[in-house]
């Protein structure tokens, strides 16, 4: 059996956790031969691959990246390279030519949707959940968000510090797109008092007067707020990129916030991306875990030969559902979800 593996869209730690598992488990269980596509599916139309053995995943457990490279413009289905041609069949003729029985796809939504569509095509795909947004569907948690919000957590450790010492607003914009799940999840870790989200509406008005609040109970407060929160009835977009499955760079609420807070509140606010910082370096103990219990699973769909489907995890068991239903779909934070409830209870504010 040969079988390949890539990673597509934005990079994440874990990766390379899931490459190492993925490998071993079909050398190890199949005798398997594993040849790793590089930069995504754009190594499927410029052939460029490696071979992945026992040796060559050696020390990937704790690796942040991938060390095969991803990519989040290359679509072969609109090739923005080649003015938007589909280049599918150029990619199916590599399949052939190198003589893979099947292809694990690790990635996100965009990856998925594309892993969809050569599904169509008669290609044996697996799909394997990868986002720090933590937003496919029919997944609980994806590798690299509990390594994302143990960044967040931290940062908002450090914040904590300057607002305590200078009486002032900090806010801490996380990644995570149109899903809250990021700010939600590092705010409670992090201690924010309030939690802003794409999914809940804000009201500047309301924030400014619990800060008022704060300011006279504790002296301070600390925001945490998702890039995709539409704070003025719109997104704050940082760049725009026609070619990319996504086209939207979300970024620079935290400081639209900051420059709303000033104007209403007399305290002095500061706001910090944390940006990329969120998505680098080692994946944490839970994630290494997770990672090496997808990357296991898919290789077992691959030996029992299902296809067309994404390794899940759902309420703690690993089990897998069919790409279809994950592709060009997101998981947001739902209104009724317990953490929100939680954190209320608790008393910080979340959206207004
Ligand atoms: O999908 C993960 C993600 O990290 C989002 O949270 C973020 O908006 C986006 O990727 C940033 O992507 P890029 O690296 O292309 O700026």
């Amino acid at each position: 059996m040969h079988v390949g593996i890539l990673t597509g869209g934005g990079d994440c730690p874990g990766l390379n956790a899931v490459i190492r598992a993925v490998t071993l488990a079909l050398v190890n269980e199949a005798g398997a031969r594993v040849t790793g596509i590089e930069r995504g599916f754009e190594g499927l139309l410029t052939r460029r691959t490696r071979p992945l053995d026992v040796h060559a995943v050696e020390g990937l457990l704790a690796q942040g990246g991938t060390v095969l490279g991803t990519h989040n413009r290359c679509n072969p289905f609109h090739d923005a390279a080649a003015g938007g041609a589909d280049r599918s069949a150029q990619a199916m003729a590599t399949v052939r030519e190198l003589g893979l029985d099947a292809l694990v796809a690790i990635g996100g939504d965009g990856t998925m949707t594309i892993a969809n569509r050569f599904s169509a095509l008669g290609l044996p795909v697996v799909g394997v959940p990868k986002t720090i947004d933590n937003d496919l569907m029919h997944n609980d948690r994806s590798f690299g968000f509990d390594s994302a919000v143990a960044v967040v957590a931290e940062a908002l450790d450090r914040l904590e510090t300057t607002a305590r010492s200078h009486r002032r607003v900090m806010i801490a914009e996380t990644m995570g797109r149109y899903a809250g799940w990021i700010a939600l999840e590092g705010g409670i870790a992090g201690g924010a008092d309030v939690i802003l989200l794409p999914e809940l509406p804000v009201d500047i008005d309301a924030v400014a007067e619990h800060c008022r609040e704060r300011e006279r109970s504790q002296g301070y407060t600390l925001i945490c707020i998702g890039e995709g929160v539409p704070l003025q009835g719109g997104l704050v977009v940082r760049e725009h990129i026609a070619e990319s499955p996504d086209p939207l760079r979300l970024g620079g609420v935290g400081v639209l916030l900051q420059h709303e807070l000033s104007r209403r509140l007399s305290t002095e606010v500061r706001s910090t991306v944390l940006g990329h910082v969120q998505r680098g370096g080692s994946p944490t103990a839970f994630d290494r875990v997770l990672a090496t219990r997808f990357g296991y699973q898919a290789a077992q769909l691959v030996r029992r030969g299902e296809f067309g489907r994404m390794v899940a995890l759902q309420c703690d068991r690993i089990d897998s559902v069919p790409i279809g239903d994950v592709a060009d779909r997101s998981r947001t934070v739902p209104l009724d979800h317990p953490l929100l409830a939680t954190v209320r209870g608790i008393g910080v504010m979340v959206g207004t």
